[in-house]
């Protein structure tokens, strides 16, 4: 069965959603063939597979890029592509079509965007247009310069009551679901009980609907450091690493071919 935006919005309440990035073909199948319902092509393939130190210089080319393949790999799970920086902060002309470029040409049945009120506009006329939108607030990667790095976010009575104010707009402005990325358990939870679409939460503790992360992270291939909330159910880098230190000494003592 095809996941559809409808689908997964029909999930809260009946079950917990599972969601992981991919960022090529190969990913993408294990993804689905794991029966995940939703693979995001994060923008956090620019800092796990481009070597970026940041996701801010992502392109749409290089996003287009990966969420066609990744859609190559997919038969089931919802397809959800990340717009990346400056894709979407311009004319809601130009987010539209970069939206839909996703849709049209990366095969994406979805796109995320990141930022709550300031977003329904722009969230408002991609759904008008028949593009589904998932929303993301609390910690927006895209804006670290502006906020001072990769903090928790919510954490005054001030911050918290934006957030759940930005959550309630992108409920109303259509958004099928909600990412909330790194804000305390108890906020999570107070958003989560007050909209009727899930939450899918990234360091937000385990009271939303859903549970997101990077691929990497999970299965333990990744280089850098990963974030603290982070729980890892595989550890392949040592694997991947000692496989290829094995090739590479058999090659060169001609222990292969035999
Ligand atoms: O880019 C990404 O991978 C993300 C998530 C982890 C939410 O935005």
């Amino acid at each position: 069965m095809k996941w559809t935006a409808v689908k997964i919005k029909a999930l809260k309440n009946e079950r917990k959603i599972a969601m992981l990035t991919a960022y090529d073909w190969l990913s993408a199948r294990y993804v689905d063939e794991a029966g995940i319902p939703v693979v995001l092509v994060g923008d956090s393939l620019g800092m796990t597979v481009l070597g970026y130190e940041t996701t801010l210089p992502v392109t749409m080319d290089e996003m287009v890029h990966h969420t066609a393949a990744v859609a190559r790999g997919v038969k089931e799970a919802l397809i959800v592509a990340d717009m990346p920086f400056m894709s979407y902060q311009g004319t809601l002309e130009h987010a539209l079509e970069n939206a839909g470029r996703f849709i049209k040409e990366g095969r994406a049945d979805a796109v995320k965007i990141e930022g709550g009120l300031l977003r329904v506009d722009l969230i408002e006329r991609l759904v008008a247009n028949g593009i589904p939108v998932l929303g993301h607030i609390g910690l927006l990667p895209q804006s670290v310069k502006e906020t001072g790095g990769f903090k928790m976010q919510g954490k005054t009575e001030e911050s918290a009551q934006r957030l759940v104010q930005d959550a309630l707009a992108l409920e109303r402005a259509g958004a099928f679901a909600v990412v909330l990325e790194c804000v305390p358990a108890e906020l999570a939870g107070m958003i989560t009980a007050s909209l009727h679409i899930p939450t899918i939460g990234i360091g937000a503790g385990p009271v939303c609907d859903g549970q997101v992360l990077v691929f990497t992270d999970v299965l333990g291939m990744g280089h850098g450091q990963a974030p603290r909330f982070v729980k890892q159910f595989a550890d392949l880098r040592p694997q991947i690493q000692s496989g290829l230190n094995a090739y590479k000494l058999a090659v060169e003592t001609s222990v292969f071919p035999e």
